[in-house]
């Protein structure tokens, strides 16, 4: 019978005298570190807790501590494992995880771009992981594969330190219970992986490994092949930080103050990475965070001064803080208690007023009619991916027919809370067809006391290519491809106007 040291050591393919086709190159210096050196050599390079530079982008390099980093590891692991295995939200994952273990500032920083890089990238990084392995890793190893994960992530994506990352997954593996048999295999394969993984991975259709089938053949299919990879291509990459000033007119003011670009749409915009907390305005509640996307429904109504507005769907409230700023009266709606708490903890930094309501928007009967009502639907939010990794493991093709129907009772209550004259927005972060226009074109058949109200394009900041032949507003994420790495993109949305006849 064999030691468990000796299994896990019998899974690691030796391909050091028969490298994969291709890969016969090592890419960098060849790695010839003991994993229990790795301590000495970080504290004599003077790394403490935290790694260095903040991560600004998943694709910037890291300087990282090795022992000190342990924490930062520990939660992306944890927020990986939560998210694969027990399909929590990455969010959620990340902030319990990070959270358990005290992480702050940029090693809270670190254990995001790590978790987020793992969840984008994790089908490509197994298949490097696996091509050093002789056989699949047995199925019930704990924590094992987010270990791996992690560590591939650390050296191939954001390219930190070998002997940091692979000493930690060592220990990583040693402390889990059901993992620590494979602590040899651990340290073997990630020593493979930093010296030839990055030429396997070059060869790899990355796209085709990271993305789930369905999704890729779904926007094949509704945008063309070239579109469709484009939009995979935008949906694997980390987005920029948008932000939207409460006072559109101090714009170009935050912009110089923040160091970001404004966007002709209004948005101002930088680079990923850091403290939000940290950035001038913040405190003071002068933005909040909001894609560039996100904020386009709300623009379509123009000049909302005085009226009664529904906002349904409402958390965590950035349409609803934009509303409010403009002038408008809003009742908020959610069916979460915890995304309202939210929504009135954002709006009081900012020091904006709605009313809040805990209501099912399918069934809610407010005993009034407003002006406009809009409906940020919940949807699959395929058009967010590159701010939500999770949602290309969470979600399933069959989501999208449920969640049709949800939108739908909505949409159909809306209507009847909407004055005579009054104006319904429609919107989705969806990329599917069936959440956006056919939903909308849909809702339409179905009443005609509707008609649709095609988009100026001033509203958008002249961005004609972003309307449908219909009027209706459709970004996919490769769109804003003017800007440099890592300040390209912007969510895919979909937004629609119709009014009610008076
Ligand atoms: C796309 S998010 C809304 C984002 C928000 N409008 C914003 O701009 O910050 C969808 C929201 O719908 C809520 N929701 C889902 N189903 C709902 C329902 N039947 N009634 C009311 N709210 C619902 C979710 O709790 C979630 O907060």
């Amino acid at each position: 019978m064999h030691s468990g040291a000796d299994r896990g050591r019998r899974n690691v393919a030796d391909r050091s005298k028969t490298p994969p086709s291709g890969s016969a190159t090592r890419s960098g210096r060849p790695h010839r570190h003991k994993p229990g050196n790795t301590k000495a050599l970080d504290a004599k390079n003077g790394n403490t807790g935290g790694g260095g530079q903040p991560p600004r982008r998943a694709s910037a390099s890291l300087s990282t501590p090795a022992a000190e980093g342990r924490p930062a590891r520990d939660a992306a692991v944890d927020a990986v494992t939560n998210v694969l295995k027990d399909r929590h939200s990455f969010d959620d994952a990340l902030a319990r995880s990070a959270d358990r273990v005290g992480l702050m500032g940029r090693d809270r920083a670190f254990a995001r771009a790590m978790a987020a890089a793992a969840l984008r990238h994790r089908g490509s990084l197994q298949s490097v992981i696996g091509s050093f392995l002789d056989k699949p890793l047995p199925k019930d190893t704990g924590r094992l594969d987010a270990i791996l994960l992690c560590a591939a992530v650390q050296l191939l994506v954001l390219k930190t330190p070998p002997h940091a990352a692979i000493s930690i997954a060592v220990d990583q593996t040693r402390a889990d219970r059901k993992a620590r048999r494979f602590d040899k295999l651990t340290n073997a394969v990630l020593r493979r992986v930093s010296e030839r993984g990055a030429g396997i991975l070059a060869q790899l259709d990355r796209l085709a490994l990271d993305l789930p089938p369905w999704m890729l053949e779904r926007w094949t299919r509704c945008y063309g092949r070239d579109a469709a990879r484009d939009i995979a291509n935008a949906s694997l990459t980390e987005a920029a930080l948008d932000i939207t000033p409460k006072d559109a007119c101090a714009a170009g003011q935050w912009t110089e103050r923040l160091a970001g670009h404004l966007l002709p749409t209004g948005t101002i915009r930088m680079a990923a990475g850091g403290r939000i907390e940290d950035l001038p305005g913040f405190a003071e509640g002068a933005w909040w965070v909001q894609d560039a996307a996100a904020a386009l429904p709300v623009k379509l109504l123009g000049d909302v001064r005085g009226l009664d507005v529904a906002d349904v769907c409402a958390a965590p409230g950035g349409k609803t803080a934009q509303l409010a700023a403009s002038g408008a009266r809003v009742v908020a709606v959610d069916q979460s208690e915890q995304r309202l708490a939210r929504l009135r903890e954002n709006l009081a930094r900012l020091d904006l007023a709605a009313e809040t309501m805990l209501a099912d928007a399918a069934l809610w009967q407010p005993g009034c009619q407003f002006d406009v009502v809009l409906v940020d639907a919940p949807c699959t939010a395929t058009g967010t991916m590159r701010r939500h990794p999770d949602i290309m493991h969470l979600k399933r093709p069959e989501d999208v027919a449920q969640l049709v129907k949800i939108q739908r009772q909505i949409l159909d209550n809306a209507a009847r809370a909407l004055k005579p004259g009054g104006r319904l927005v429609y919107c989705t972060c969806s990329l599917e067809p069936e959440e956006g226009p056919d939903q909308f074109a849909a809702f339409l058949a179905d009443h005609p006391g509707f008609a649709r109200v095609a988009i100026d394009p001033a509203a958008i900041g002249g961005e004609t290519s972003w309307l449908t032949p219909q009027g209706e507003l459709r970004t996919l994420p490769h769109f804003l491809n003017q800007f440099d790495e890592g300040l390209k993109g912007i969510d895919g949305f979909f937004a629609a106007v119709a009014r009610k006849n008076a």
